[in-house]
């Protein structure tokens, strides 16, 4: 079985990239990397700071310099931000080497998995759930497009989507 060099999953908000990022990689033997924790490492502080000080085109900055960086690294599943698709100059990155995931979830779903969260400045409003409707609306064309496989993860564990995708890579 030959493998591709890197595994890229894109996706909404709680599609569950880092998830089943960190389990394919587990069972692929690969490198995990999240670019939004990378992020804040480097940045040592988090994504609501970055978001609240340099803006949101800041952070999309830094996310196109960390996706350029990790381009780079082989063996690796790498699990991006929703975002990370929007930049055009971003499609190239992504796509090096990669075999490009899209994780598809649907809208109630992507909003069970992020209720109550506080690490995502986009959500932080009265009304979550229209903002993931209209970001869906934007970018699931966008997703689509990169993706190499789409794999739905509605009513799927996390164990099955992986089982399923290590079939198909
Ligand atoms: C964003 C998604 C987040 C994070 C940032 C912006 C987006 O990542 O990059 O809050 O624009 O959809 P997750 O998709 O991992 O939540």
């Amino acid at each position: 079985m030959s493998l591709p060099k890197r595994i890229v999953l894109v996706g909404p908000m709680g599609a569950g990239k880092s998830t089943i990022g960190r389990m394919l990689a587990r069972e692929l033997g690969y490198r995990f990397l999240d670019s939004d924790r990378i992020i804040e490492e480097r940045c040592g502080a988090n994504i609501p700071w970055i978001f609240d000080v340099e803006g949101e085109e800041g952070f999309r900055q830094r996310e196109t310099a960390m996706l350029a960086e990790l381009s780079e690294q082989c063996e690796t599943v790498l699990a991006t931000g929703g975002g990370a698709v929007m930049k055009p100059e971003n499609h190239e990155l992504l796509k090096q080497d990669a075999t490009v995931i899209y994780l598809k979830t649907s809208i109630d779903q992507q909003v069970e998995r992020t209720r109550r969260d506080r690490n995502r400045p986009l959500l932080q409003n009265d009304d979550p759930e229209a903002v993931l409707r209209k970001l869906f609306a934007l970018r699931d064309p966008v997703y689509t497009k990169l993706a190499d496989i789409v794999m739905h993860t509605d009513r799927k564990s996390p164990r099955l989507v992986v089982r399923q995708l290590v079939n198909r890579v």
